[in-house]
């Protein structure tokens, strides 16, 4: 075992941090892996942005409804970025209908997720702790305005961290057999009894992280998530269209 899988293996949410503040020298190098991290076709379509404005921190923490967002000492915001690349085209005279298309939408989507995995990944090898927050896109419109975000860009996900003041138990996963596949997909015969042990798991790990608040198993849990979809969520394929995406939902 060497320390990059010790660390992966060993990955938690932290959400409740120390006063700390994370060095500039350590913040500088998590840029680089940030910067360093693989990039469809090259083209590096993500940006970050820094929030450390209080206000706008405080109106970042009501869009997600988790208050501690304030108090977390390193918000950084991943966001697809085909502005920057349509300008250097536009500046050379080119203005192209592939600068917002599908495509390069998924590009500087997948490149600002895996920049942000990246980055826990390295806030994590420091020894400090993190967590994701896709509940920044509850009112991505709002989001956009507050960040002024423009044209061909889109916000992806937040990744707060810093020193950790919370030891959380691991948060059980489902075996890799019901997710690692050899050559073709595999639909399983049925899925209530295969799930048991894991929501045995599951129960038990919520009964110890919180006695008084008893959790639903993962099975219970996903019919609930699924009857209860997050409000403006729905809207997010209008607001990438206003953003200048062409998502090419018309019939061609
Ligand atoms: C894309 C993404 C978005 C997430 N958004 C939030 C969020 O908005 N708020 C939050 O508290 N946790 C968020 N999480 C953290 C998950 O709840 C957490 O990873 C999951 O429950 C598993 O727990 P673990 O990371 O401790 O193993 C997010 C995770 C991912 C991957």
């Amino acid at each position: 075992m060497n320390q990059t899988i010790t660390h992966q293996l060993n990955h938690r949410a932290i959400r409740r941090f120390t006063d700390e503040k994370v060095p500039e020298a350590m913040l500088e190098t998590l840029a680089q892996v940030v910067n360093r991290t693989a990039t469809s076709v090259g083209m590096q379509s993500f940006s970050v942005i820094r929030v450390n404005e209080p206000d706008l921190r405080s109106q970042i923490a009501a869009i997600g409804r988790q208050d501690y967002i304030q108090q977390i000492p390193e918000f950084w915001i991943f966001i697809v970025d085909c502005y920057r690349n349509a300008m250097v085209a536009r500046e050379q005279g080119y203005h192209l209908g592939t600068e917002g298309d599908m495509d390069r939408f998924f590009q500087g989507w997948t490149d600002a997720c895996l920049a942000a995995q990246n980055l826990l990944n390295a806030v994590e090898s420091f020894g400090l702790g993190g967590n994701f927050y896709g509940s920044i896109l509850n009112d991505a419109a709002r989001l956009i305005d507050i960040l002024k975000l423009p044209e061909l860009t889109m916000p992806v996900v937040g990744v707060g961290f810093g020193y950790s003041a919370q030891a959380p138990m691991l948060k059980p996963r489902m075996s890799m057999e019901l997710k690692l596949f050899d050559d073709t997909y595999r639909i399983l015969e049925n899925y209530g009894e295969t799930f048991d042990d894991y929501d045995r798991q599951m129960e038990t790990y919520y009964d110890l992280r919180q006695a008084d608040k008893p959790m639903d198993s993962f099975t219970k849990q996903v019919v609930d998530k699924l009857k209860h979809p997050i409000d403006k969520r729905s809207d997010l394929v209008k607001i990438m269209q206003d953003q200048g995406f062409d998502l090419n939902l018309e019939e061609k």
